[in-house]
């Protein structure tokens, strides 16, 4: 089912993942909200209404935990970490339309009529289970408070969630060898009747849901393959103190498992938001309550991929069950690295919200790095090298370039914007990169988003390099002293000056006005030196083409070069404090996991043994020669039908567009390759496989199939030498 593309006249809600209230916020959570951040303010910008809400999320052990090793009650650590986030997001520019949190009177009420109705409608039923429980402590061990091994895939796992290995949601009393971790003794396992939610009841629903839904393929395929493994019912509710009580009978002394209440948040925090600009403005209940409208919601999730179970199984289930709207999109994003290796806040390998900004970064670069460094579902690598090239590449190269020269020349020679036509050409290129981000806004594709603004700019510096108008501008001055026109086939002097720095202008403009959900304060600053009033967020892209004021005032540079020294400085830092994280380590003993964050290592190293040994043959370098390989850029990627693993690519050569059949269909996420640049040979023999054609060979590495790239400026079509 394919579904009427945004802008649509429905009112739409952005959500991302809630954070835990338990610990500082580092990149791993910033990707998350500075992504949905940008894509509402995207939808805003081609004028679908949207809300952005999220909430702090208080309740489970991953709270309570954390709030017993500091000796704090839940609830006062729960709210303080609270108020640190309300303070934080608005430094790196995410702007929730309401932030509010989990323990809320509204989420408090919302969960509880959910459940009861979920309960009513038959969905809900009661049942022994055995639960793990520490003899010594005398308490029942939910969740974080039990460890030990995943039953489906043998790593070490959480009591509700196998974080180290397959990522599946476990249910009380599947984890083998359990280990209690308030004491750290095995745990016995001891029957309890909890609530469970029949979520088996909703297969054909959840098969037919997964079939329209939008957003990143891994939110559709995942599910699929869990739903043919066979649905479990979910066990809703735990033995604890902390969290909102059990609505129903016979479950007084238990509190609902955190997975219940945390996502009904997205509704309580849009429901706040009517509450505080009124159903006139926007209503909440035309976006989650099941109405006649049958062309579905406008809810677009963004999550990590590690909770994709919950938002994609549980959560629509729970939905349609008590009469909600199911989620139009699930874009679910893939990990942050720090220099090749997993995130680990254990470790301090991250990097924290605070220490950006108090290194003194400006939030849009951050922004502008997380959004366009790699696809959605890709894992981002952060390193201060890959840093400084984006920023000094794209931002101080491309866009910050373009944008101080075409505004300074226009205010030297012009005191502004000239009096001119825009020219054809720049009109339709104009046009072309808003079209492109109607598309990227289409596909939940951000670097979409962020690469039609750049290569604008891109196209921009181009453009007025093509046009030399310094040069234009002396001929008029010398056309004036000879009191002559300057001769040509093309017309040149005065009037083709002002139309080329008129253009430059426009262009400038439309690159802000591209970017603004990317970086709303870089492009906010450009705004304001354009002499543009108001805010450059209520601009829509179609005022990419309207008029900048005749008049500005001397511009100034908006982006810095990031230096070498500084990189090296950051480097080192970062370096001594994962150094002195492993001695702690070493010292203890024992390595003590403070929140939720993934440890995985993703080690860059293969291991020897499965290496292939390095050809003892030499080819001169005249053989070499002989491989014509090439820069491209992948157009389009599709499966071929009838062949398990091949996808045909056509990869643009700079010269032409090549068909290539690849082995990467079960590899690699088709969807997210187009735009990307790869390596190709060039002159490989054209071959025929599964009736295609193909005319040239992808380069690619290891059994995963990476794909080769190149990270500096290599144009399309450059030879590798
Ligand atoms: O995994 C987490 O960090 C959870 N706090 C996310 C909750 S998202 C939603 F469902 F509310
Ligand atoms: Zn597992």
């Amino acid at each position: 089912m394919s579904r009427e593309e945004f802008p649509t006249d429905r009112p739409a809600v952005v959500t991302c993942g809630l954070p835990y209230a338990n610990g500082d916020l580092h990149i791993g959570h910033l990707r998350g909200y500075i992504g949905a951040d940008a894509f509402n303010r995207a939808l805003n910008a081609i004028g679908q209404q949207s809300a952005y809400v999220c909430g702090s999320d208080m309740h489970g052990t991953p709270v309570a935990v954390n709030a017993e090793r500091e000796g704090v009650d839940p609830e006062t650590f729960a709210l303080g970490w609270h108020e640190q986030y309300e303070e934080t997001f608005p430094q790196f520019n995410v702007d929730f339309d309401n932030y509010g949190h989990t323990h809320d009177e509204t989420n408090t009420a919302i969960t509880q009529e959910i459940v009861r109705t979920l309960d009513e409608a038959g969905y809900v039923y009661e049942k022994g289970i055995q639960v793990a429980y520490d003899p010594d402590a005398d308490q029942y061990l939910p969740d974080r408070y039990v460890e030990g091994t995943c039953p489906y895939c043998g790593e070490a796992a959480r009591g509700d969630e196998c974080d180290e290995g397959c990522q599946r949601h476990l249910e009380p009393g599947e984890v083998e060898e359990p280990t209690s971790t308030i004491t750290g003794n095995p745990a016995e396992y001891r029957e309890r009747r909890h609530k469970f939610f029949e979520v088996s009841a909703f297969e054909e629903y959840l098969t037919e849901f997964l079939d329209g839904l939008e957003g990143t393929s891994n939110a559709r395929n995942q599910p699929r393959q869990w739903i043919e493994d066979g649905l479990q019912d979910w066990c809703i509710t735990r033995d604890m103190d902390w969290g909102i009580d059990y609505p129903g009978e016979g479950g007084e002394d238990l509190v609902l498992y955190v997975w219940v209440d945390a996502p009904i948040e997205y509704i309580s925090s849009t429901k706040q938001y009517t509450e505080r600009v009124g159903a006139d403005e926007y209503d909440w209940e035309e976006v989650w309550r099941k109405g006649d409208d049958a062309s579905g919601s406008e809810i677009v999730h963004f999550i990590g991929r590690d909770i994709i179970q919950h938002h994609t199984i549980f959560w629509p289930a729970m939905l349609e069950g008590a009469g909600y709207n199911a989620p139009r999109a699930v874009a679910a994003t893939g990990f942050i690295t720090i220099n090749g290796k997993g995130l680990s806040t254990s470790r301090n390998r991250a990097i924290w919200a605070k220490e950006y900004l108090e290194e003194g970064f400006h939030p849009d670069l951050l922004r502008y790095y997380l959004t366009t460094t790699g696809g959605l579902q890709q894992d981002v690598d952060f390193s201060w090298d890959a840093f400084q090239e984006k920023v000094n590449g794209e931002l101080v190269g491309t866009v910050g370039n373009f944008w101080y020269r075409s505004l300074l020349f226009a205010y030297r020679n012009y005191e502004g914007t000239p009096e001119a036509e825009v020219s054809e050409e720049v009109q339709s290129r104009i046009d072309g990169a808003i079209e492109e981000v109607h598309e990227a806004i289409n596909d939940y594709s951000l670097r979409g988003i962020g690469q039609a603004a750049t290569r604008l700019a891109q196209f921009g510096n181009e453009y007025i390099q093509r046009n030399e108008p310094w040069k234009l501008v002396d001929e008029e001055s010398e056309a004036r002293r000879a009191s002559e026109e300057p001769s040509g086939d093309e017309p040149r002097g005065p009037d083709k000056a002002a139309q080329v720095i008129r253009d430059c202008v426009q262009i400038a403009k439309a690159v802000a006005v591209l970017l603004e959900p990317i970086a709303p304060e870089k492009t906010q600053k450009l705004w304001d030196q354009l002499g543009e009033a108001g805010a450059i967020e209520d601009a829509s892209l179609e005022d990419a083409l309207e008029a900048p004021p005749r008049t500005f005032e001397e511009p100034g540079e908006l982006f810095e070069k990031l230096e070498d020294d500084r990189v090296a400085q950051l480097n080192e830092k970062l370096e001594q404090r994962v150094a002195a994280a492993a001695a702690d380590d070493a010292g203890e003993g024992e390595e003590t996991e403070t929140d939720d964050t993934d440890d995985e290592e993703s080690g860059d190293m293969a291991e020897i043994d499965d290496l292939e040994p390095l050809a003892e043959d030499r080819i001169s370098f005249d053989d070499f020669q002989e491989l014509d390989i090439r820069v491209g850029r992948i157009e389009t990627a599709e499966g071929i039908d009838g062949a398990d693993d091949l996808a045909r690519l056509e990869v643009d050569v700079g010269f032409e567009t090549r068909q290539v059949v690849a082995g990467i269909k079960q590899l690699h996420d088709l969807e997210e390759l187009p735009g990307e640049k790869c390596i190709l040979l060039a002159n490989m023999e054209p071959a025929e496989l599964f009736g295609v054609e193909s005319n040239g060979m992808i380069l690619a590495a290891g059994e995963e199939a990476d794909l080769l790239t190149t990270h500096g400026d290599a144009g399309v079509g450059e030879k590798v030498r």
